[in-house]
């Protein structure tokens, strides 16, 4: 089976390529490079000693989409291709609406000319806003609090809409919680540009010296410890998720959706504490003002991708900041050395 990955050389496209080679699938990806380096790719195939197709193009390019549509035989997309940046895309909401919604109906529309009706969509735990309780299951009420959430609902609706309209779609809605960590190999990892936003990064930064210190953004919400909690995921065992998505869309599963967590929440400072463990060293940290727009609890309810794929996250969190550590401790530029 050949399955279309776009933005297959990002942080969980490389780390997804890299299990669909492994699991003897045939893997095409169309990136334009704007947050990634081809590097990644480079190092996916040198793991898996398999080649990827790669196309460096742009998903709002309509004419590589066909070209790529028309020489390659697709059976399935897993689209992964966008911008996520959450401050980013309250300075610039006009370039993430471009990007991710029309980027998607752009591919969409070619996916219908060309009869490939297979898709997984990354979505996030961000469609989710502030929810009322904790674990989060699928059904529970649905809100945007920036316009890069804004985006991901849109297109959650575009794509139950398209499926009401044409069964023969079938489509799996994947709702990711906080991904972190690396391939255990240190091989391949997240390497962001400039100051990272997300916390692990931003710690695993620290850890290697690179910044002063932690930055906790307040330890006055309504938490044991008064700092955010997260359901952080290894991105393995999310790259994971995404074969067993595939599988379950080839059993003509119409249009489904999962929340794909660990069910477990951490704080802030729990993290860093885990993480001090992993790099063997205290991590200096001062606590700030809160972040507008954070939450103080989300994790998941994971079961129903337990009991409809067989997935469930295995990897606890001292895999994540020891593969985290590692891959910033082998690659301290990322892939730009
Ligand atoms: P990433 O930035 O590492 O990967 C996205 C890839 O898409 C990059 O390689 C980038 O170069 C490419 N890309 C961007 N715009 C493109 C365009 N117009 N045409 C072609 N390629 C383009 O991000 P990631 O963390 O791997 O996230 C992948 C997907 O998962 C995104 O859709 C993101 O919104 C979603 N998601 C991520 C997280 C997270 O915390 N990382 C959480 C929930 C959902
Ligand atoms: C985690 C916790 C912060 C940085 C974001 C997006 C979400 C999804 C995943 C794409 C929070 C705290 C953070 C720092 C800190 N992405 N923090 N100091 O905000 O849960 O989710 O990434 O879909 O949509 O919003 O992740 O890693 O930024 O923050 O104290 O320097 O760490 O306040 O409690 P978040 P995060």
């Amino acid at each position: 089976m050949r399955i279309l990955v776009t933005g297959g050389a990002g942080y969980i496209g490389s780390h997804t390529c890299l299990e669909l080679l492994n699991d003897g699938y045939e893997v095409v990806v169309i990136d334009n490079l704007s947050n990634s380096s081809i590097e990644a790719i480079k190092r996916v195939e040198k793991l898996t000693g398999k080649n990827i197709k790669f196309y460096e193009n742009d998903i709002l390019d309509t004419e590589a989409l066909l070209k790529i549509f028309d020489i390659e035989n697709i059976d399935a997309v897993i689209h992964f291709a966008g911008l996520k940046a959450v401050g980013e895309s309250c300075m610039m909401p006009l370039q993430y609406f471009k990007v991710n919604v029309t980027g998607t109906i752009n591919l969409l529309e070619v996916m219908e000319k060309y009869k490939v009706k297979n898709l997984v969509f990354s979505s996030s735990a961000t469609v989710y806003g502030d929810p009322a309780t904790v674990p989060i299951k699928e059904d529970f009420p649905l809100s945007a609090t920036n316009p890069y959430g804004r985006t991901k609902l849109m297109i959650e609706d575009i794509l139950r809409d398209l499926y009401r309209a044409d069964k023969g779609w079938n489509i799996a809605i994947l709702r990711y919680f906080n991904p972190i960590g690396a391939h255990e190999s240190g091989e391949i990892g997240e390497d962001p540009n400039g100051i990272p936003n997300n916390l692990v990064p931003y710690i695993a930064k620290v850890a290697m010296g690179e910044l002063k210190e932690i930055n906790v953004f307040g330890d006055n919400y309504d938490t044991a410890d008064g700092t955010g909690i997260r359901d952080f995921i290894h991105v393995v065992d999310l790259a994971i998720g995404h074969i067993k998505a595939i599988e379950r869309l080839m059993k003509n599963s119409g249009l489904v959706t999962y929340n794909l967590g660990t069910g477990r929440g951490y704080s802030v400072l729990e993290i860093i504490q885990n993480y001090e463990k992993a790099c063997n060293k205290k991590l200096p940290y001062v606590v700030v003002d809160r972040r507008p727009g954070d939450i103080a609890v989300s994790y998941a309810d994971s079961s129903k991708a337990y009991e409809e794929l067989g997935w469930k996250a295995v990897r606890g969190i001292d895999e994540m900041c020891r593969d985290s550590y590692n891959w910033q401790y082998k690659n301290p530029k990322g892939y730009s050395e």
